[in-house]
């Protein structure tokens, strides 16, 4: 699967192009619409009118520069115009019904203004006319009323018939319990007993039947993988329910759609579709006894001291690792890392799982991503040594 991955960049160079980008973007808009100008009142005057055409220009040039760059990721990974499921594709119908009326529309009224300003503009030479006032015109009036009264209804029809469909409950689907967190998504497939974070994976053609919901204490997240299905609040206390599936194997990419604070932006989620026969794989590698050092290990393997430091140093507090003294929950629960060396990524799918991220990661977590851990919002800052992060990163690449 050759996806792009997420940025390796550490959260403040991020934060840094971010902004550097923002300011050139405030500097470039600040010379199309200058605050003042100079100069005698002609000259002022015949100025603006040479500005506003350079402004319009520039606006144009700029709406045809984004519409260019829009169209240039060949791969658009979550691309809700390429669905790639049935209630996907539901809603893109949808989408794509509306935009054709709407389009008629607009073409049928902006032709009728182009016609009549041409049609009955006033000719050189021409004395000016007194123009028809229509105002008080009752059966014009109802017309403009009715009309897109008429397709308003209409449209609400196929509307209200997709939420339905899609809304339908699955037959012989996977359970799967989604939990949103500051910032990660937790998946406990419920009926297959596996536990795991931000990538999420299911076999092809079948239906995932997703309940949704985030602990007490937390916010409201959103679960959106635009090319499987529709997005779904996350809400405290309650639970919501979405269906997702994917006709062909692949790597599906999504992004939590609710501002959730300090990390929205870097709260991202994979779906991996499989071909059946590789999801049951999946499932039973994951199912298989998480892959601590016994306790009789050899002091000197570097494994079994990262296992011991994970204990002494609170790690277990919220990290789950199933089948182990590791319980996990606690007030600020993390993800269940039993069989974490088989993810592609991790700390909100934000950055790949490969040694130098690792260590980046324990040396500074709040360095890497915006966080709140003295709030119970993420992950803490452990003031780990250089040896001890050696040997934690040892224990976890080992959770296979
Ligand atoms: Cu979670 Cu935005």
């Amino acid at each position: 699967m050759t996806v792009d991955r997420p940025p390796n960049g550490k959260a403040t160079d991020l934060h840094f192009r971010m902004f550097t980008s923002d300011f050139g973007r405030y500097t470039r808009i600040s010379t199309i619409f200058p605050t003042s100008s100079m100069g005698s009142p002609s000259t002022v005057k015949a100025a603006r009118s040479r500005k506003s055409s350079r402004r319009l220009g520039s606006v144009g040039g700029l709406l045809l520069l984004s519409l260019i760059v829009s169209a240039c990721g060949e791969e658009l990974p979550a691309n809700s115009l390429a669905p790639a499921s049935e209630r996907a594709r539901n809603i893109d119908n949808l989408f794509w019904l509306t935009v054709i009326i709407a389009a008629v529309i607009f073409v049928l009224v902006q032709g009728a203004i182009i016609y009549t300003a041409i049609k009955f503009r006033r000719k050189k030479g021409e004395p000016e006319r007194p123009v028809k006032q229509i105002h008080g015109n009752t059966r014009l009036e109802i017309a403009w009323t009715v009309v897109p009264a008429l397709i308003l209804a209409g449209l609400a029809v196929p509307t209200v018939q997709t939420i339905f469909e899609n809304a339908e409950e699955p037959v012989n689907a996977i359970n799967v319990t989604v939990t949103g967190h500051q910032w990660w998504f937790e998946y406990d497939y419920t009926d297959l007993g596996v536990i795991t974070a931000n990538e999420m994976h299911i076999p092809t053609d079948r239906d995932i039947f997703l309940t949704l919901t985030a602990d007490a204490g937390d916010v409201i997240h959103s679960f959106w993988v635009p090319r499987l299905s529709g997005k779904r609040d996350l809400v405290p206390g309650h639970t919501n329910t979405l269906t997702i599936s994917a006709d062909t194997p692949g790597l599906y990419l999504g992004q939590c759609a609710e501002f959730c604070g300090l990390s929205h932006a870097n709260m991202r989620l994979r779906v991996y579709a499989h071909e059946p026969a590789e999801f049951d794989a999946w499932v039973e590698s994951q199912l298989a006894p998480a892959d601590v050092p016994s306790e009789t290990a050899d002091e000197a393997d570097l494994r079994a001291e990262g296992w011991e430091l994970f204990i002494s140093k609170g790690c277990s507090a919220c990290h789950a690792i199933n089948g182990t003294e590791a319980e996990g929950g606690g007030l600020n629960p993390g993800p269940n890392l039993t069989h974490f060396a088989m993810r592609d990524t991790f700390a909100g799918s934000l950055y790949d799982n490969t040694t130098e991220n690792l260590r980046a990661w324990l040396a500074n977590p709040s360095e890497l991503k915006a966080m709140e851990p003295d709030l119970n919002r993420g992950m803490p800052n452990l003031g780990l040594s250089d040896d001890e992060i050696t040997a934690l990163v040892a224990f976890l690449q080992g959770l296979e």
